[in-house]
């Protein structure tokens, strides 16, 4: 009988290509999400593109009722937690928001997951608790730190979930460390989808090529990067979704809690990036060069090593593969999922 799997955020940008990759390998998703960063019909997408149901309780991490509810209903297997707010800027306006919604929401989840005995979990880390640091490639081991309070929630989400682990050696967790998700299925049905105006580069080109927005603003021309634009290892989100299927596999094999950074390990900078969109959507995208955007490294890549050691996975989709899927994504769905 195949796994069910408690997705939490599974509506959202990488919880949709996750719950597509689950199905595909025979796990049965149970997606909890509020709705309150997505819609309910990205899951309709993800059933029309792997021709399977998956169930869908709308709901939210931080009531306990809720996820009684789903305990009780279902037996799940292993928690995936993508539920979180993750706008940077934003957290930086309503930290308690924030620390409510992705910190009171992890608490109460591993709580309602020690009363049902499920002491099996994989979370959303990020990047971002590598902090201001230069020692690219970053290890799992390199020293973190976080500059916002939506960082410092990844931080402390961590170690709350190393204290699970220590306090109960039944509990497995999988922080992974993602770089920078983008891309989108390849079927251009399900996608990223951000509110109001993109706060990251990559949705930010897409509404650019097809005309929503005017230009591009390229963040600083003067880092020490070969083309002096910020360098960032860009993921494509389908090979970020098939890193969670692996670590699912991985998990119980794991003692305590296990980091592991998903990237692809290679630097590529906003211009590079630029280009690649350019030869996608096979016109010129309009850019102009402005001030360094406050808060941001110069270069940030992963070392990769670990995600290959431990989970025999690699990414294996490129820039262009990233820029194409990202664009039918956008020509199919000019205004998202409205
Ligand atoms: P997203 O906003 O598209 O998805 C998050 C989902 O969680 C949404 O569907 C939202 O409705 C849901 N949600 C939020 N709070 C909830 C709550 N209290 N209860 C139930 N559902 C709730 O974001 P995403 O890009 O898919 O990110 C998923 C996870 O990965 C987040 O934890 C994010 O911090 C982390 N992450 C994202 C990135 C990135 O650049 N996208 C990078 C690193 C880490
Ligand atoms: C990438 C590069 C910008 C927009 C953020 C979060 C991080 C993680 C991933 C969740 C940088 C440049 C961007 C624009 C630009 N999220 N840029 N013009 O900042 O690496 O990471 O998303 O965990 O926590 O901080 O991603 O896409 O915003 O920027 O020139 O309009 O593109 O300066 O060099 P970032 P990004």
């Amino acid at each position: 009988m195949s796994q069910k799997i408690l997705v939490t955020g599974g509506a959202g940008y990488i919880g949709s290509h996750t719950c597509v990759q689950l199905l595909n390998a025979g796990y049965e998703p149970v997606v909890l999400d509020n709705l309150s960063n997505s819609k309910s019909v990205s899951l309709e997408r993800v059933r029309q593109i792997t021709g399977r149901d998956l169930i869908f309780e709308q709901g939210d991490v931080r009531c306990r009722k809720d996820l009684v509810s789903v305990f009780k209903k279902y037996d799940i297997a292993a928690v995936i937690h993508f539920a979180a707010f993750k706008a940077v800027g934003e957290s930086v306006k309503i930290p308690l928001e924030y620390y409510d919604n992705n910190i009171s929401g992890t608490v109460t989840l591993c709580e309602v997951m020690n009363r049902f005995g499920v002491k099996n979990m994989i979370f959303s880390s990020s990047a971002t608790v590598y902090g201001m640091s230069t020692d690219v490639p970053f290890t799992e081991e390199a020293p973190t730190s976080a500059t916002n309070p939506y960082g410092r929630t990844k931080l402390f989400n961590e170690e709350i979930l190393k204290d699970c682990t220590i306090s109960d050696p039944d509990w497995k967790v999988v922080c992974l460390r993602y770089f920078n998700p983008v891309g989108a299925h390849k079927s251009g049905l399900i996608g990223e989808d951000p509110n109001g105006i993109p706060n990251n580069l990559m949705p930010y080109i897409a509404q650019v090529a097809v005309g929503r927005l005017p230009e591009l603003k390229v963040f600083g021309s003067d880092y020490p990067t070969p083309d002096g634009t910020g360098v960032r290892d860009y993921i494509h989100v389908v090979d970020l979704a098939d890193g969670h299927v692996r670590a699912l596999d991985y998990l119980q094999k794991v003692s305590g809690c296990e980091i592991i950074n998903l990237g692809t390990g290679c630097g590529i900078s906003v211009l590079q990036m630029l280009e690649a969109f350019s030869r996608a959507a096979d016109k010129p995208i309009p850019y102009k060069f402005t001030e360094r955007r406050p808060g941001d490294v110069a270069e940030s890549y992963a070392k990769t090593d670990k995600a290959t050691r431990l989970l025999s996975w690699k990414a294996k989709r490129g820039v262009d593969a990233m820029a194409a899927d990202t664009w039918r994504w956008q020509t199919k769905n000019p205004n998202g999922y409205e």
